[in-house]
C-alpha cells in the first residue's frame, strides 16, 4: 500500500546560510550521518522551496542579506505552524536567541558549534517533524473514512472492506477495476475514489463503453480535428483529453468493441491520445477506473475481451458484492433512502415495519441497491400500496411491458405531486423539475385534469 507519509530517513534539512564555508560545513556534517540536505544562500530562495507539509525541517542563519532568519521564520510559520525551524545565532547573542524561541523557533544553535551538536539538534527536529506529518496523515485518513461512511452506506464486512480499500487507495492514482452486478454501486464507488484521490480537482469523466455505435464512440473518446471526416465541422476535444488531470471512468468496459479496446490499450500504455485526423500525440495524465458486470477474465479466455487490456486494467480489483450477500445492510440502506426520499418529496418517513423488513430480508434483489432505493421511494410516496415490489400481485406488474409500468409510475408521481401542491401547475412543475408545458401535456395524457 502506498502512503503519502515519507519515511523519517527521507525527510530533508534545508540549510539557509550566506557564508559558503559554514553552509558547506553544515551540509557535510549532516551528509556524513546519512541525513538528506539542501542548501541555499538567502531566505528568498528558501521560501520558494517550501510549501505546507514540507517533508523536512529548516536550519537558518539569523543574519542574512535581504530577508533575515527571523522574518523567514515568521513567513514559514504563517504557511505551516508545525514546521520546525532551527535558528543559528552569533556567539553570545542571548537576546536574539530568546526572541527566536518566543517567535516559535524549534531550537537555536550558537555559533560556532561542533558537527555532533548540529546533528543532535537536527535529529530531534526531524523526529518531531515526522511525528507531526504522521498525525496529519492519520487525520486526513479519518476524515476520508467519515466522509466515506456517510456516502457509502453499510456495516457489512464487505462494505467495510470496500471503504478501507478506497481510503487506502486514496493517496495514489492506481488504476482500479470495479466488478459488480447492476445497481451494486460501481459508479458511486468510482466517484468516491475520484474524490479522495490526488486528482480530485480534475474532471471525473464517465464513458459508457456500450452506449454508442463504434463510429461515434471513437470521436467521442479520442476527439477529432476539424474536417477529420464528413460531418466533423469543428474540432472536438475527446473525453480522454477532458479527463486529463482527473479520472476517466470507463463504465461497462466489457461491452467495448475489440478494435476500440486495442486503441484504448495504446492510450493506457503510452498515456498519450491522438485526435482523429491528427498525428500529434497529446500527453494525458489521468487515473483510469473501469467498471464491469462481467467476469473479464472469463471473457478474455473466450476471446471476447483483449487479455492484454484486461491485465492492464486489473491493477487493483475492487469487487462489489450483490445486496443478497450482505443482507445486514438492507435495513440501513432502506432507512437511508427513505429519509432522503421523504425530504425530497416533503413526506413523512414511513414507520418501521417488521413485516416489510422480513420481506426485504427474504427477497433476492436482482437490481441490488438501486432497486432498494426505488422501493424506498415508492414506499414514501405510498404508490400502488408500493411495497413490496415482489409480492404476488406485483410480480404480475413486473411482467407488464416496460412502457406501461413507467407510465403507471409517472402518472402516480404526478398525481401525488399535484395533490401536494394544491393542483398548482407552476408549483408542481417546479417540484418535479419539469417544464410547465411538458407537465401540462402529461396531465392531459393521463386525464388528471378532470
Ligand atoms: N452503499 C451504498 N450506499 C448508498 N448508496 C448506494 C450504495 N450503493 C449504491 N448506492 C446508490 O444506488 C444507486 C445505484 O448505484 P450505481 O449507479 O453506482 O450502481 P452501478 O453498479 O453503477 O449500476 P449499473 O451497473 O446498473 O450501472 C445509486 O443511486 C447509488 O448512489
Ligand atoms: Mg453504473
Amino acid at each position: 500500500m502506498s502512503d503519502l507519509l515519507p519515511a523519517l530517513e527521507s525527510l530533508k534539512v534545508l540549510i539557509v546560510e550566506d557564508d559558503e564555508n559554514v553552509r558547506i560545513g553544515c551540509q557535510q556534517a549532516l551528509q556524513l550521518e546519512g541525513i538528506l540536505t539542501e542548501a541555499v544562500g538567502s531566505a528568498d530562495l528558501a521560501r520558494k522551496m517550501i510549501g505546507p507539509g514540507f517533508p523536512g525541517i529548516v536550519v537558518t542563519d539569523i543574519r542574512l542579506p535581504g530577508m533575515d532568519g527571523m522574518e523567514l521564520l515568521r513567513h514559514l510559520h504563517d504557511l505551516d505552524s508545525d514546521l520546525p525551524v532551527v535558528l543559528m545565532t552569533g556567539h553570545g547573542d542571548v537576546a536574539m536567541a530568546v526572541q527566536a524561541m518566543k517567535l516559535g523557533a524549534h531550537d537555536f544553535i550558537e555559533k560556532p558549534f561542533s558537527p555532533d551538536y548540529l546533528v543532535g539538534v537536527v535529529r530531534r527536529a526531524l523526529e518531531r517533524r515526522h511525528l507531526v506529518l504522521e498525525v496529519q496523515s492519520l487525520r486526513a485518513r479519518l476524515n476520508t473514512r467519515d466522509n466515506l461512511e456517510a456516502r457509502l452506506i453499510g456495516t457489512s464486512a464487505s462494505i467495510e472492506a470496500v471503504r478501507s480499500l478506497i481510503s487506502e487507495l486514496g493517496d495514489t492514482s492506481a488504476d482500479v477495476l470495479i466488478h459488480g452486478e447492476t445497481g451494486t454501486g460501481k459508479e458511486l464507488v468510482a466517484r468516491c475514489l475520484h474524490d479522495v484521490s490526488p486528482n480530485r480537482k480534475g474532471n471525473f469523466v464517465a464513458i459508457n463503453c456500450g452506449g454508442l455505435p463504434e463510429s461515434l464512440f471513437e470521436s467521442e473518446i479520442f476527439g477529432h480535428e476539424a474536417g477529420a471526416f464528413t460531418g466533423a465541422a469543428k474540432k472536438r476535444i475527446g473525453k480522454i483529453e477532458h479527463a486529463n488531470g482527473g479520472t476517466l471512468f470507463l463504465d461497462e468496459i466489457e461491452s467495448m468493441p475489440i478494435p476500440m479496446q486495442i486503441k484504448l490499450l495504446r492510450v493506457l500504455q503510452e498515456r498519450v491520445v491522438e485526435r482523429l485526423g491528427s498525428n500529434t500525440a497529446i500527453p494525458v495524465n489521468c487515473r483510469v477506473i473501469a467498471a464491469t458486470k462481467a467476469d473479464l477474465r472469463e471473457l478474455s479466455d473466450q476471446g471476447q475481451f483483449r487479455a492484454d487490456l484486461y491485465y492492464r486494467l486489473n491493477v487493483v480489483t475492487l469487487p462489489l458484492p450483490p445486496l443478497r450477500e450482505r443482507r445486514e445492510d438492507i435495513a440501513l440502506l432502506f432507512e437511508h433512502f427513505a429519509v432522503q426520499a421523504a425530504a425530497r418529496h416533503g413526506r413523512p418517513v414511513p414507520p418501521a415495519s417488521r413485516e416489510r423488513n422480513r420481506q426485504m430480508m427474504a427477497y433476492h434483489w436482482p437490481g441490488n441497491v438501486r432497486e432498494l432505493r426505488n422501493v424506498a421511494d415508492r414506499c414514501v410516496l405510498g404508490i400502488d400500496s408500493g411495497f413490496p415490489p415482489f409480492a404476488p400481485s406485483q410480480q404480475a406488474n413486473a411482467s407488464r411491458p416496460l412502457a406501461e409500468t413507467v407510465e403507471a409510475f409517472e402518472r402516480a408521481l404526478i398525481t401525488e405531486a399535484l395533490r401536494r401542491n394544491d393542483n398548482s401547475l407552476a408549483r408542481t412543475s417546479e417540484d418535479l423539475q419539469v417544464a410547465k408545458t411538458t407537465l401540462h401535456d402529461k396531465i392531459r395524457k393521463y386525464g388528471l385534469n378532470d
